[in-house]
């Protein structure tokens, strides 16, 4: 077998078998085919797809492609949960220490941004001193101790597809229903928990335009689980503006430790909470969702949920003073406010385009190379559906440079949609 004969087939739309995608990953991640070669094949992928059994035999050579890690020692209810990206998406950083507030065990792998949207471990990042790259023991141990732990993908788990998901990134290929459904299940597979909650988000900010492409995407999801006897809810929710006022890695943070705190913006609210609820169903602790939402928000405002990320923060070498006083973050060169030139309604606010200014800004990649910039992005001041007289501030650019500062402000007024 050869990768030239591979990448041919899938060039010329032929079904590629168990053994050839198998090869394909072990020689990857073992260094024995290049990232042109690899590219190649991905690219091919991407324009003529794959059918059901290729995308899960490349799920599964992914999942097994390093360690799977046997949670069983947390019980059978262990609850996971992954978004398909967004932008301003930072439900996690605030979901999850909600969850394991309630009791529930959290062992949670994420990821880096791709494309356009942002990824948690790169906010996380943005708290000083807080470790993402653990080995699998303290992780465990960090889950055993405290109840949570939220690391990026550095284990050696899922290896595979670390690889592919930032090649992805950097050659255009993100957006495409087999490689999103292996590549988030691969992981989910390696992290080991058995029941697994799907956030799948659909609209203009997501990698699913329409509820259909996204319907599709939970299907294959839930079929890949069920041949990995894991347990998979699906819940789709809208991407067509970005989720919350922040987009920008610190930014988000911060937006989430208020919302920890109990300052709680809407549409972020009601993905948390619905979320959240068929998480604590599916860990056996609670059947009624509106009740399991009741709880969730009893646990914000009792402060148990924002003590927890304390906790979280503290055991992976955080520096917790920046939760008790956000204003410690450190900001960007410049801050200015985009000001209304017109008056009316904001009906749109496209947010692929606020997620790609926000990448312009720095906070995000355009090479799997590049650092981001945890200092940059945009702040909402307006939503849709929010009234605007003419001067009014529409949003907040944090910028490092003038000249895209300048661009920016510029961009913004084009991507409001004021009638
Ligand atoms: N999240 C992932 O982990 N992988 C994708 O392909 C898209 C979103």
């Amino acid at each position: 077998m050869n990768i030239l004969e591979i990448i041919s087939k899938k060039r010329d739309a032929k079904e590629l078998s168990k053994e050839e995608i198998e090869y394909f990953v072990k020689e990857y991640v073992a260094g024995n085919i290049t990232d042109y070669q690899a590219s190649a094949l991905i690219m091919a992928i991407y324009i003529n797809g794959m059918n059901s059994q290729e995308t899960t035999d490349l799920t599964l050579a992914m999942a097994y492609s390093g360690d799977v890690l046997d949670l069983s020692r947390f019980g059978t209810n262990v609850v996971d949960k992954h978004s398909t990206g967004g932008v301003g998406d930072k439900v996690s950083i605030i979901l999850l220490p909600i969850i394991a507030s309630m009791g529930i065990p959290v062992a949670k792998m994420s990821g880096r941004g791709l494309g356009f949207t942002g990824g948690t471990v790169d906010k996380l990042e943005s708290i000083p001193g807080y470790r993402t790259k653990l080995e699998v023991d303290e992780f465990i141990s960090n889950v055993e101790k405290i109840g949570i732990s939220m690391i990026g993908q550095t284990m050696n788990l899922a290896p595979a597809d670390k690889k592919i998901y930032e090649l992805r990134d950097a050659i255009s290929c993100v957006d495409n229903i087999p490689l999103i459904a292996s590549s988030i299940m691969s992981k989910k597979i390696a992290s080991g928990a058995n029941k697994i909650v799907l956030d799948i988000t659909v609209g203009k900010g997501a990698f699913m335009q329409t509820r259909e492409e996204a319907n599709k995407l939970a299907e294959k999801m839930i079929e890949i689980g069920k041949i990995a006897n894991k347990e998979v809810e699906c819940v789709i929710t809208s991407m067509d503006q970005p989720l919350g006022f922040a987009v920008g890695n610190s930014l988000e943070v911060i937006e989430a430790i208020n919302f920890l705190k109990g300052d709680m913006p809407e549409d972020l609210k009601q993905v948390v909470l619905e979320l959240g609820s068929k998480m604590i169903k599916l860990a056996g602790k609670g059947d009624n969702l509106e009740e399991n939402k009741q709880k969730m928000l009893e646990k914000i405002q009792s402060g148990e949920a924002f003590n927890k990320f304390k906790e979280m923060v503290k055991q992976q070498g955080g520096d917790i003073s920046y939760l008790d006083d956000t204003t410690k973050f450190e900001k960007s060169q410049y801050i200015t406010a985009v000001v209304a030139e017109n008056t009316g309604v904001v009906q749109e606010i496209d947010a692929k385009e606020i997620g790609q200014l926000a990448c312009y800004l720095g906070a995000g990649r355009t090479s799997k190379e590049e650092n981001i910039d945890p200092t940059v992005g945009i702040i909402l001041n307006k939503k849709v559906g929010d009234t605007v007289e003419e001067q009014d501030f529409l949003a907040y650019i944090c910028a490092n440079s003038q000249e895209k500062l300048k661009v920016a402000e510029k961009r913004i007024l084009e991507i409001f949609v004021i009638k």
